[in-house]
C-alpha cells in the first residue's frame, strides 16, 4: 500500500488543496446569484399573498414616506401644569447591538426643511437580559425613559420654565395631569412583528441571540405601555417601526424620497415601498381598499431557511447546528455581522485541524479561538482593514455619506482585485513586495493580540491565510446583501433581472444602516459590485445608497408623528 504522503502530496500540496476547495464552495457565480435573486422574487410575492412564510413580507400601515417637510410642531403641545405651553418633543427607544448591547432614547425635533435634531442617551443593556423575562427588559427600556426625561427633562428649544414652577421636574415640564396628553412615543423594535396597526403588533421570533420568555405571540406595544403604566411614566407609546422602517423614513426625510431601507449589522432586514394592491393578504380590509403605497418589512433574514437556495458549506451548517435558532434566519446567518466572525472562525479552526498537517498557527488554538462566537466580526474588519492601510489605489466606490448626501456613482469600472478574488498570495509569501509584508505583519500582529495566540505559532503566512479567509465570508456576505437589493429593484420596477433596463428616475434613493455596511471595508463596494451583476450598470450607476444616521431616532418619531395625526 502507498503511503499516505504519496497519496496526498507535499505538506504544501494538501494545503493547497484544502484551501482550493474552501474557495469554491465559497465562490458565487454570476448564474448562483441569479438563482439567488429570482428565489427571493418568489418568496417576495409568496409573503406578499399569504402569511405564515419565513419571508413575511409584513405590512406595517405605513402608507407612503416622507418629503422632508414634516415638522414636529403639529403635535398636540403638552401643557404645564400653569397651563402655559410647552414646547412639543417626540421620544423613541429602542434595544439595540452595534457592537455592544444598550438601549437608546431619542428626543427628536422635527425641524422641515429636510432638518432635524436629534438628542439621545445610550444605556448598556446586560446580556442577560436577552435571554431572561420580558417584563424585565421591558422595564428596561422603560427605565431608561424615565433616565432620560430626568436628565433632559424639556426639549432643546424649549419655552423657558415658568418663573414659579420651582423645582420643576421632568414630570412638571410634563405635566402629569390626568387632562394633559401624555409625551408621545415611537417604538423601534428591531425583531419580527407581525403588525395590525402603526400602534400594534404581535412578536412572531426572536432573532439575533434574544429568547426572552413570554413575549412571543404578545403586543409589543402593550408590553411596552405596561411598563411605563407600571412605573407611572405620563408617556404613550403610539407608533411601532422596525429599524428598517426607520431607515426609510428617515432617509426619505433627509433625501426627499427613498425606496428601500436597509439594515447591515447584527442582523439584516429591508422594508420597501409596494403597492397596496399588490399585497394580496389584506384581502378586503380597509387598508387595502385604500390603496396607494404601503412599506413592507420583508424580514429577508429569513430568506431561504430551507436553504436549498442558498450556498451552504460545512461551516455555515456547524453554525446553524449550534445556534439558539437553528434552521431559522438562514439568510441573515450568512450575512450580518452577528455570524460571519462566527463562520470565519469555523473555517480558522477546521485549517488548525487539518489532517495530515496543520495548516495554522502550528496546529494550536488559543481558549479565544475555541469559544463559541469567540471571534468578532470587528476582528475582520480590522484585518481587512490593515489590508487596505497604505494601498496604492484606495477603493473610491466603498464609502457611504451621512444625511442627504450619498455616493451616487459607485461604477467600480476597474473594481480592486480582491473584491471579487480574495487575495491568493498566501502560498507565495516570499515573493511580497516590501509594503505587502509590512501590512501582513501588520496583520499577523492584529491576529496575534485578538486570537490571543502565542506569537512563535503565527508565521506571515498564517496571517494571510487569515485575511484570505475573512475576505472569503466577508465578499460572500456582500454579494448575497447585493441579491436582496436588486431583488427590491426588480420587485419595484426600477431593474429587470439580467440588466438592459434603462430607469426613468435620475437617482434610487436607498437608506442603510448598521455596523457592517458603515464600517466594513469594501461591503459597500462589494454588494454594488453584485448589483451591478444582477441589473446592470445603468441601474446600478444610479442608486444613491446613503447612510440613514439615526434612522431608528427619526422613523420612530416620523411615525410617531404620523400616528397623533390619526389620533392613535
Ligand atoms: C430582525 C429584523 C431587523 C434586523 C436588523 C433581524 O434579525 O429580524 O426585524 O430589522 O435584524 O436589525
Amino acid at each position: 500500500m502507498a503511503p499516505i504522503s504519496a497519496l496526498i502530496g507535499s505538506t504544501e500540496d494538501s494545503a493547497r488543496q484544502i484551501l482550493d476547495a474552501i474557495e469554491s464552495q465559497f465562490q458565487l457565480s454570476d448564474d448562483a446569484l441569479v438563482r439567488i435573486t429570482d428565489q427571493f422574487l418568489k418568496d417576495f410575492r409568496l409573503g406578499l399573498s399569504e402569511y405564515n412564510h419565513p419571508m413575511a413580507m409584513i405590512p406595517t400601515f405605513v402608507t407612503g414616506v416622507p418629503n422632508g417637510s414634516e415638522t414636529g410642531l403639529d403635535l398636540p403641545r403638552p401643557r404645564s401644569r400653569w397651563n402655559k405651553p410647552v414646547r412639543s418633543r417626540i421620544l423613541t427607544t429602542e434595544c439595540a447591538t452595534y457592537f455592544t448591547l444598550f438601549s437608546r432614547v431619542c428626543e427628536v425635533q422635527l425641524k422641515g426643511n429636510h432638518q432635524f435634531t436629534l438628542r439621545q442617551q445610550k444605556y448598556r443593556v446586560s446580556e442577560a437580559l436577552k435571554t431572561g423575562e420580558a417584563t424585565a427588559l421591558f422595564d428596561y427600556l422603560a427605565d431608561s425613559v424615565d433616565a432620560f426625561l430626568t436628565e433632559f427633562p424639556s426639549s432643546p428649544n424649549s419655552a423657558p420654565p415658568d418663573p414659579f414652577a420651582t423645582g420643576s421636574s421632568a414630570l412638571d415640564l410634563l405635566d402629569t395631569s390626568d387632562s394633559s396628553p401624555a409625551v408621545p412615543l415611537g417604538l423601534t423594535f428591531s425583531f419580527p412583528v407581525e403588525q395590525t396597526a402603526l400602534n400594534r403588533g404581535k412578536v412572531l421570533t426572536w432573532t439575533k441571540g434574544f429568547s426572552a420568555k413570554n413575549a412571543i405571540g404578545h403586543d409589543v406595544v402593550q408590553l411596552l405601555q405596561d411598563a411605563f403604566d407600571r412605573k407611572h411614566l405620563h408617556v404613550r407609546c403610539v407608533a411601532l417601526v422596525n429599524d428598517t422602517v426607520g431607515a426609510l423614513l428617515s432617509r426619505a426625510y433627509t433625501a426627499g424620497g427613498c425606496i428601500l431601507g436597509s439594515i447591515f449589522g447584527t442582523g439584516t432586514n429591508g422594508a420597501y415601498v409596494e403597492k397596496v394592491e399588490n399585497i394580496t393578504k389584506l384581502g378586503d380590509s380597509p387598508a387595502r381598499k385604500h390603496g396607494g403605497d404601503m412599506v413592507v418589512n420583508t424580514e429577508w433574514g429569513a430568506f431561504n431557511n430551507t436553504r436549498t437556495t442558498l450556498p451552504t458549506t460545512p461551516y455555515d451548517n456547524k453554525l446553524d447546528r449550534e445556534s439558539i435558532n437553528p434552521r431559522l434566519q438562514a439568510f441573515e446567518k450568512f450575512i450580518s455581522g452577528m455570524y460571519l466572525g462566527e463562520i470565519t472562525r469555523n473555517i480558522i479552526l477546521s485549517l488548525i485541524d487539518a489532517a495530515p498537517y496543520p495548516i495554522l498557527f502550528n496546529g494550536r488554538a488559543s481558549a479565544l479561538l475555541n469559544k463559541h462566537y469567540g471571534l468578532d466580526t470587528a476582528v475582520m474588519s480590522e484585518i481587512e482593514q490593515a489590508w487596505e492601510n497604505g494601498r496604492d489605489q484606495p477603493s473610491s466606490n466603498d464609502k457611504l455619506v451621512n444625511g442627504s448626501h450619498a455616493i451616487s456613482n459607485a461604477s467600480a469600472a476597474h473594481p480592486h482585485p480582491s473584491l471579487s478574488t480574495p487575495t491568493r498570495h498566501f502560498t507565495e509569501v516570499d515573493k511580497l513586495s516590501p509594503e505587502d509584508r509590512s501590512r501582513l505583519e501588520r496583520i499577523r500582529n492584529i491576529v496575534i493580540q485578538r486570537f490571543a495566540l502565542d506569537a512563535a505559532d503565527v508565521t506571515l503566512r498564517d496571517a494571510a491565510i487569515v485575511h484570505w479567509t475573512s475576505c472569503l465570508v466577508a465578499n460572500r456576505a456582500a454579494k448575497l446583501s447585493g441579491c436582496a437589493i436588486a431583488a427590491v429593484l426588480v420587485q419595484t420596477e426600477k431593474a429587470k433581472l439580467g440588466g438592459g433596463f434603462v430607469p426613468k428616475d435620475e437617482k434610487i434613493t436607498i437608506g442603510v444602516d448598521g455596523s457592517l455596511i458603515e464600517h466594513y471595508p469594501n461591503f459597500n463596494a462589494r454588494l454594488r459590485a453584485s448589483v451591478r451583476t444582477l441589473v446592470g450598470e445603468e441601474v446600478e450607476a444610479r442608486l444613491n445608497i446613503g447612510l440613514a444616521k439615526d434612522g431608528s431616532g427619526v422613523g420612530a418619531a416620523l411615525c410617531a408623528l404620523q400616528a397623533t395625526k390619526q389620533g392613535l
